[in-house]
C-alpha cells in the first residue's frame, strides 16, 4: 500500500510532524539524508504507520499522487538541494511542502521554479517549537490555494486546536505563509523582551525577589495577560540550578542569540517603510546584550544617576507594570499586524488578518488569549488601519497609558534601560498625534538638498529659497 505523505529531514521537529501525522491516521513515508536519523525515529514508533527509507527514490516511489512530500529541513541552501534532490523523481501535479523557517522570498523563488515544472510548492510556516510540533502546532500556509486544499485535511489534523478550531488556515499566494510566519516572529522578540523589561522592573526598581516575580507572573497568568510566554516565564524563574542551587536566570550568560526571522522582520520593515520600531528595539536589545565584554569594561567608566534607590509602593508598582506590559504587547502586536496589512497590500496578498490572529491563538509560542479579542477586533472591521484605533484598545489603553507612563519615566530616572516599554510609548504618542513637527525635518530637507515639499493649504510640490 502506498504511503500518504511523506516526511524529509528527521531532526526533532521532522521527526515530530511525522510522529504526529502518524498518530492521526496517516501512513508517513519517512526519509532523511543520512541513516542515523531514520533509525532512531524507528525506535521511537515502530509500527505500521510509519515506513523509513534509505534512498530518496524509493521514498519518493511509496507516496500515493498526487505525492504529498513535507519537507522539515534547515532553511536556506539545506532545501533548495533536498529539493533538486527529489525533483527527479517526482510527476506533475505533486506537491512540495517547506515547514522550516524559510526566508518568504525564498519561498517565492522556490514556487516559481517548480510551478515551471508542474510541481506545487507551500511555503508553511510552522510554531510551536518541538512539543509542538508533536501535539499540535500553529500552521501557517502559503502557496496555490488548489494545492492547499489537497493537503488541508492532513495539515488541519495536525495542528492544534483551539474550541474545537484548528490553528491552521490557508494564508495567501506563494511566500504569504513563511511571510506571516516570520513576522510572527519578530512579534514574539518583541513579546519576550516586554517580559524581560517587566522582569526587570520588578527586580531592579520594585526590589522583589525572583520567587515574589515568579508568583506574580503566575498570578498575571490567570488574567488579561494570560499566554504561553507569561507562563514560560514563571516556570524558568522557578527554576534553580542543580550546580549551585542559584536560579538558573542567574546563572545563564546574558548574551542573546537568535536565528534570522526577527532581523528578517524589521529589514522588511524598513524596506518597505514600515515602523515597526518595538520589533526593531527588540532584535537591537539582543545585538546590545551580546557586547557582554564591553559592556563589562563600559561599567566602570560610565555612571548612571547618582542617589538611593526610592522605594516604591509594591503593590501600586506591579499593577503598573502590568498595565506597561499589557500596553507594551498591545503596541508591538499593532505593529506587527500593521505590517501584515501594508505588505498584504503591497503585494495584493489579501492576508485574512482575522483568521491569522485565529490560528496564533493555539499551538504557536505567541499564543495568548488576548488573541481573541484581536481576532474579533478584524472581525468587526478588517479594514482597520491599527490595533491601538480600535474602540477596545483605544479604551483599554486610555487607562493603562498610566502604568506605562510610570515604569518608563522611572527607567529614565534610575538609569534601568527599558527599549521596548518606551519604544512603546514613543510609538504611541507618535501615532496618535494628527499634527507633528515633521514640517521642520521637511524644511531641513529642502533648504540643504530641494527635495521639495507638500504644504497644508494648497496641492503640489513647493521648493523655497532659503
Ligand atoms: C516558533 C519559534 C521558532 C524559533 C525561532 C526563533 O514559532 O516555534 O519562533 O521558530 O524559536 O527559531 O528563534 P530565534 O530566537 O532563535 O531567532
Amino acid at each position: 500500500m502506498l504511503n500518504t505523505i511523506g516526511v524529509i529531514g528527521l531532526g526533532v521537529m521532522g521527526s515530530n510532524i511525522a510522529l504526529n501525522m502518524a498518530s492521526k491516521g496517516e501512513t508517513v513515508a519517512v526519509y532523511n539524508y543520512t541513516r542515523d536519523l531514520t533509525d532512531q525515529l524507528m525506535e521511537r514508533r515502530d509500527d505500521h504507520a510509519l515506513h523509513p527509507y534509505y534512498e530518496a527514490q524509493d521514498f519518493i516511489q511509496s507516496l500515493e499522487a498526487p505525492r504529498k512530500i513535507f519537507m522539515m529541513v534547515t532553511a536556506g541552501k539545506a532545501v533548495d538541494s533536498v529539493i533538486h534532490s527529489i525533483l527527479p523523481f517526482l510527476e506533475e501535479g505533486d506537491i512540495i511542502m517547506d515547514g522550516g523557517n524559510s526566508f518568504y522570498k525564498d519561498s517565492e523563488r522556490r514556487y516559481e521554479e517548480l510551478r515551471d515544472k508542474g510541481v506545487h510548492f507551500l511555503g508553511i510556516g510552522i510554531s510551536g517549537g518541538e512539543v509542538g510540533a508533536l501535539t499540535g502546532p500553529s500552521i501557517m500556509p502559503g502557496g496555490d490555494k488548489e494545492a492547499y486544499d489537497e493537503v488541508a485535511s492532513i495539515l488541519t489534523k495536525i495542528s492544534a486546536k483551539v474550541d474545537g478550531e484548528p490553528c491552521c488556515t490557508y494564508i495567501g499566494p506563494k511566500g504569504a505563509g513563511h511571510y506571516v510566519k516570520m513576522v510572527h516572529n519578530g512579534i514574539e522578540y518583541a513579546d519576550m523582551q516586554l517580559i524581560t523589561e517587566a522582569y526587570t522592573f520588578l527586580r531592579q526598581n520594585v526590589g522583589l525577589s525572583i520567587e515574589e516575580i515568579a508568583e506574580i507572573f503566575d498570578t498575571w497568568n490567570q488574567g488579561e495577560l494570560q499566554s504561553y510566554l507569561i507562563e514560560i516565564t514563571a516556570s524558568i524563574l522557578k527554576k534553580k540550578d542543580e550546580v549551585t542551587g542559584a536560579p538558573m536566570v542567574d546563572v545563564i550568560l546574558d548574551k542573546v542569540g537568535q536565528n534570522g526571522t526577527g532581523q528578517w522582520t524589521s529589514i522588511q520593515a524598513i524596506q518597505d517603510g514600515i515602523p515597526s520600531t518595538i520589533i526593531t528595539e527588540s532584535l537591537f536589545a539582543r545585538y546590545i546584550s551580546s557586547l557582554k565584554e564591553e559592556r563589562v569594561q563600559a561599567e566602570d567608566l560610565l555612571h548612571g544617576p547618582s542617589g538611593e534607590r526610592e522605594e516604591l509602593n509594591k503593590e501600586k508598582w506591579i499593577e503598573y507594570v502590568r498595565q506597561a506590559l499589557y500596553m507594551g504587547k498591545v503596541c508591538a502586536y499593532a505593529q506587527g499586524f500593521a505590517q501584515y496589512k501594508k505588505t498584504s497590500e503591497l503585494n495584493g496578498w489579501n492576508l485574512p488578518l482575522k483568521d491569522i490572529a485565529l490560528i496564533f491563538r493555539g499551538g504557536c509560542i505567541i499564543r495568548a488569549q488576548f488573541l481573541n479579542v484581536i481576532s474579533q477586533v478584524y472581525g468587526e472591521n478588517s479594514e482597520l488601519a491599527n490595533l491601538l484605533v480600535s474602540p477596545f484598545f483605544a479604551d483599554k489603553i486610555k487607562d493603562y497609558q498610566k502604568g506605562l507612563r510610570n515604569v518608563v519615566s522611572t527607567g529614565v530616572l534610575t538609569g534601568t534601560a527599558f527599549p521596548c516599554l518606551s519604544s512603546s510609548l514613543t510609538y504611541y504618542d507618535s501615532y496618535r498625534k494628527g499634527e507633528s513637527s515633521a514640517s521642520l525635518l521637511q524644511a531641513q530637507r529642502d533648504y540643504f538638498g530641494a527635495h521639495t515639499y507638500e504644504r497644508k493649504d494648497m496641492t503640489g510640490k513647493f521648493h523655497t529659497n532659503w
